[in-house]
């Protein structure tokens, strides 16, 4: 057995590094790739609600004019369309490598979408990451209704598919801590702490909207490991990957000595290509063997928040306090 073998979500994984869900692992030649560089496995990337709806929503624009009878017909064919589209790239993806392949999809709400996951289930996906990334902007917004959204999809998911179902949730909860043990009591098998919202930017020249920086850096990681290290101390029986500003190997080691089981990874990936996960793992190798430790098991949660007291707590620490009395 390698130094680096890790489970998450039930899966063996032959190290911690999951490419995360993006443009890196849209094609099974991608996906290869990844797998031939050292991946431990591969988020696809998602497929989108959204994307759908916007296909069928341009099929039912041009249908309307002139062949409003077609339109059941044009909208199912554009949907199952993207669908075989994305099964095609599981099946050959499961084809050329050996490593998990995770299918991903996007979405807001219960309806429609969850039909696909049976589908996904048989192409061959070894397990599927649900994203309900989206802002919570209305005036009337009921609390707590975001979280149980996620809540009756889990159970909606639950009863259609037996692959492990891993929640990849975003930074906008209050409390996260809640909504992962309500995911687990529902039968999750794992949770990605935490999906990256879009950057909005603002060009002061131009006086127009831009992209914001669009890759991560590393001090994002911070706050993935705050909910990391409290999560894995309270909610038992889940596994957690963290995803969000790991960009080298002591990275990795933060995210398992927290409490994460593997770690996503994106923007390093797009940076310094696939190459940099040999890099990164044997970075987390050199660590194991100075710190003295022959397996991930042996330090996963070693600094979560049940190894610190009320006074040491970084974790649940929020203000600066000592800073204004001068004091580092
Ligand atoms: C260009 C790009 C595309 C992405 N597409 C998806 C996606 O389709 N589904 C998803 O769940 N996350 C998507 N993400 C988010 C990443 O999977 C990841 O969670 C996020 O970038 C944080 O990890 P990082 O700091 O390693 O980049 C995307 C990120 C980037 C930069």
């Amino acid at each position: 057995m390698s130094l680096l073998t890790t489970s998450f979500a039930g899966l063996k994984l032959s190290n911690p590094i999951i490419v995360s869900s993006s443009g890196l692992t849209d094609s099974a030649e991608k996906i290869a790739r990844l797998a031939e560089a050292g991946a431990g496995a591969v988020v696809m990337k998602s497929l989108f609600e959204e994307q759908i709806m916007m296909e069928t929503n341009q099929a039912i624009a041009y249908n309307a004019y002139e062949h409003s009878e077609g339109y059941d017909y044009f909208s199912t064919y554009i949907r199952q369309h993207k669908v075989s589209e994305y099964l095609d790239v599981i099946r050959n993806s499961k084809k050329s490598c050996d490593i998990p392949v995770i299918a991903s999809i996007s979405c807001h709400d219960n309806a429609e979408w969850t039909s696909f996951a049976k589908e996904i289930e048989n192409a061959g996906a070894d397990a599927l990451e649900i994203n309900i990334l989206a802002l919570q902007t209305s005036k009337k917004y009921e609390y707590g209704s975001f979280e149980k959204e996620h809540v009756s999809i889990l159970q909606r998911l639950k009863k259609d598919v037996n692959i492990p179902i891993i929640m990849k949730l975003g930074n906008n909860f209050s409390n996260p801590i809640n909504l992962i043990d309500q995911l687990k009591e529902n039968g999750a098998d794992a949770v990605v702490l935490f999906n990256r919202f879009y950057p909005v930017d603002i060009d002061t020249d131009t006086m127009t909207h831009t992209v914001g920086q669009v890759l991560s850096n590393g001090s994002e990681l911070s706050n993935s490991l705050r909910w990391t290290g409290i999560a894995s101390n309270v909610v038992k029986n889940i596994d957690i990957a963290i995803s969000g500003g790991v960009h080298d190997g002591d990275g990795i080691v933060k995210s398992i000595l927290a409490g994460a089981n593997a770690v996503e990874v994106c923007s390093i990936i797009f940076e310094k290509g696939p190459e940099f996960i040999k890099v990164m793992n044997d970075n987390v190798i050199d660590w194991m063997n100075k710190k003295g430790f022959s397996s991930i098991s042996q330090f996963i949660g070693k600094l979560n928040a049940g190894s610190v007291n009320d006074e040491t707590n970084m974790f649940e620490r929020t203000q600066f306090m000592k800073y204004f009395g001068g004091k580092h």
